[in-house]
């Protein structure tokens, strides 16, 4: 059995994580004996420039015929005024695979728990994930204009979009510690009051697992004053990914954060949450573990190469113990010799 694998290392910092991971990807197959095909495709801003469109077609058609898709990152400024932008790409991808389920793991172990920007004895213990919904709400509402007087974007929900991510968020919760936490702005927004109501009623067919509701800014302050009190985190799109960038910092840096997406059925697509970093882009700075605990999750999520994922996980905390790291978490190494060091280990 091979593995036909998708890389799309996209714009800024993308490049610079996802060559290194390539090479961790190659030596864990020599040590776990596990064979894999790997093609890389542009997505993006290299996409516009290259082939005036940030989603092409060879790169949608190789997606959907893909086991699993690595992405870096996409986006720049050099491409803020295009009338189509890189990240267009990736959320027309998101759409056209269904990923509807974008699963955003945070822990703290004892390697990371110094390196919080929060007080230590408040992130001790923490270890929870945020299931946002990627493929509604307002990223993808119709109407959606501006012009020079008025904007307009729309924040739709329906049943069954709530309703089919909401039983990944309770299955998830099922296996872990049995608490779910849902996030909207019911005070508020019509489309949060439907949300509640359809959690609420999926979660009559979930009795094993503990429901609360939280208004997104409560929740936000939350997971800065006590972020070990979280299990699972269910939320919409926008809020997902505001919330998901907040809790990345909790184990101290948004360059550690990975995540996987998926739909009912068909290839799942994994990516760090951070973006492609053009502060420093081409320097050989960029902190490569989002992308490499990504690949983990690819590993174990997608090809039930456990043992490896395991190991490429312990070998990361590893290297933040020893402080074998990039200057985002306090060490003076560069990508490269991050990913030199990595390669020992494995
Ligand atoms: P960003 O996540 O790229 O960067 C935010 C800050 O975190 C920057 O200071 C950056 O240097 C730092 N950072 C991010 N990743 C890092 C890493 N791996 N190692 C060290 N430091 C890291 O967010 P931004 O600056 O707001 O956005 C830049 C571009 O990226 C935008 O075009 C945005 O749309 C895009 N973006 C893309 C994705 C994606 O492709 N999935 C995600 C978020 C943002
Ligand atoms: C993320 C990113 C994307 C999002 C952007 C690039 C469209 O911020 O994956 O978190 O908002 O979903
Ligand atoms: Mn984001």
């Amino acid at each position: 059995m091979s593995y036909h694998i998708v890389t799309l290392p996209g714009d800024g910092i993308g490049p610079e994580i996802m060559s290194g991971t390539v090479k961790v990807l190659k030596h864990l197959s020599n040590r776990f004996q596990f064979s894999y095909t790997l093609k890389s495709y542009d997505i993006g801003g290299i996409a516009i420039d290259k082939h005036n469109d940030p989603l092409p077609e060879r790169t949608l058609n190789a997606c959907h015929s893909a086991d699993a898709i690595l992405l870096g990152a996409v986006g720049g400024p050099q491409w803020t005024d295009a009338s189509i932008r890189p990240e267009q790409g990736l959320l027309q991808l998101r759409k056209e695979l269904n990923l509807f389920a974008n699963i955003r793991p945070t822990t703290v172990t004892h390697e990371t728990s110094h390196l919080s920007p929060i007080k230590e004895e408040r992130v001790k213990n923490t270890n929870f994930v945020i299931v946002r919904e990627l493929t509604s709400g307002l990223y993808f509402g119709e109407p959606k204009y501006f012009n020079d007087d008025k904007a307009l974007d729309s924040l739709t929900y329906t049943k069954e979009e709530i309703t089919r991510i909401a039983h990944v968020a309770f299955q998830l919760a099922q296996t872990r510690n049995r608490k779910l936490t849902s996030v909207d702005k019911e005070n508020v927004l019509a489309s949060s009051k439907l949300w509640r109501s359809v959690i609420n009623e999926v979660g009559q067919s979930y009795p094993d697992v503990e429901l609360e509701h939280l208004l997104v800014d409560a929740c936000a302050m939350h997971l800065v004053t006590h972020p070990s009190r979280f299990d699972v985190i269910l939320t919409e799109n926008m809020f997902g990914d505001i919330l998901s960038d907040e809790a990345s910092v909790i184990p101290g840096s948004l360059g550690l954060s990975p995540s996987a997406s998926f739909g009912s059925n068909g290839p799942k697509l994994y990516e760090p949450i951070h973006g492609s970093a053009p502060d420093i882009a081409n320097q050989n700075i960029a902190n490569p573990f989002g992308m490499l605990l990504s690949l983990a999750m690819c590993l174990r999520e997608s090809f039930n190469e456990t043992a490896a994922a395991s190991h490429l996980e312990t070998s990361i905390f590893k290297l933040i113990k020893e402080k074998k790291t990039t200057r985002d978490l306090g060490g003076k190494y560069t990508t490269d010799e991050v990913i030199n060091h990595l390669l020992e280990y494995i």
